[in-house]
């Protein structure tokens, strides 16, 4: 079917759609364990770019499996699928002009890669929210942590399911080291170099 699809080339460009808002699109990730902070430091980071008159827009994972994803569960092909979807909406939002903030556990790095390819290497900016899980699980905001270890959540990232950390991430925080706002410095410094702004 697919050779059967012409896209349409329209008039409004990427460009002329970035140039309107004075800054370049970007998307900037977020990965990490459960309860390691990424929502967090990602809220605050939305914050200081809209304080900066930045568009933005905050995808996030328990926000999109509601809607979107509510199909998927965490087998390894559904969080290959969930990474996928967020990875070609985030696109469009790229194309809209937007600064993107994704936060989602995301714990294969051949998904993460696959969304860079995606948006493009150039668009996209790696944070790995590396908090030990000893205390993402002392926090266990959620109580998640707990059910895993009652065996009551199978595939649970940490216990028993995999995360593979970034290899070379651009910025890398650990909240039991960094504070939120220093977090969201580390980050903005990296956005300020990519997005001309
Ligand atoms: S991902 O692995 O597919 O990227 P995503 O970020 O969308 O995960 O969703 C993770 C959130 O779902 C966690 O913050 C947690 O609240 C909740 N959750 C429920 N079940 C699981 C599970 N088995 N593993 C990880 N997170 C889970």
């Amino acid at each position: 079917m697919e050779e059967n699809i012409i896209p349409h080339n329209f008039s409004i460009t990427q460009q002329q759609r970035s140039d309107l808002k004075n800054h370049k699109p970007l998307l900037v990730w977020f990965t990490g364990l459960s309860g390691s902070g990424k929502s967090t430091i990602a809220n605050a980071l939305e914050k200081a770019l809209f304080e900066k008159e930045i568009h933005t827009y905050l995808l996030d994972g328990d926000n999109l499996r509601k809607g979107l994803n509510n199909n998927l569960s965490f087998s390894p092909e559904d969080r290959t699928e969930n990474i996928r979807r967020i990875a070609e909406v985030a696109n469009l939002m790229i194309d809209a002009g937007l600064v993107v903030i994704a936060s989602f556990v995301s714990p294969y790095r051949e998904d993460r890669e696959n969304a860079k390819r995606i948006v493009g290497y150039d668009n996209f900016v790696e944070v790995f929210v590396n908090t030990p899980i000893e205390e993402c699980e002392r926090r266990d905001v959620k109580g998640l942590y707990a059910k895993a270890r009652a065996g009551e959540i199978e595939n649970f990232t940490g216990v028993n399911a995999p995360y593979e950390a970034p290899m070379a991430p651009d910025v890398e925080v650990d909240t039991t080291v960094v504070s939120v706002d220093e977090a969201v410095v580390l980050v903005m410094n990296e956005i300020k170099k990519r997005i001309n702004n």
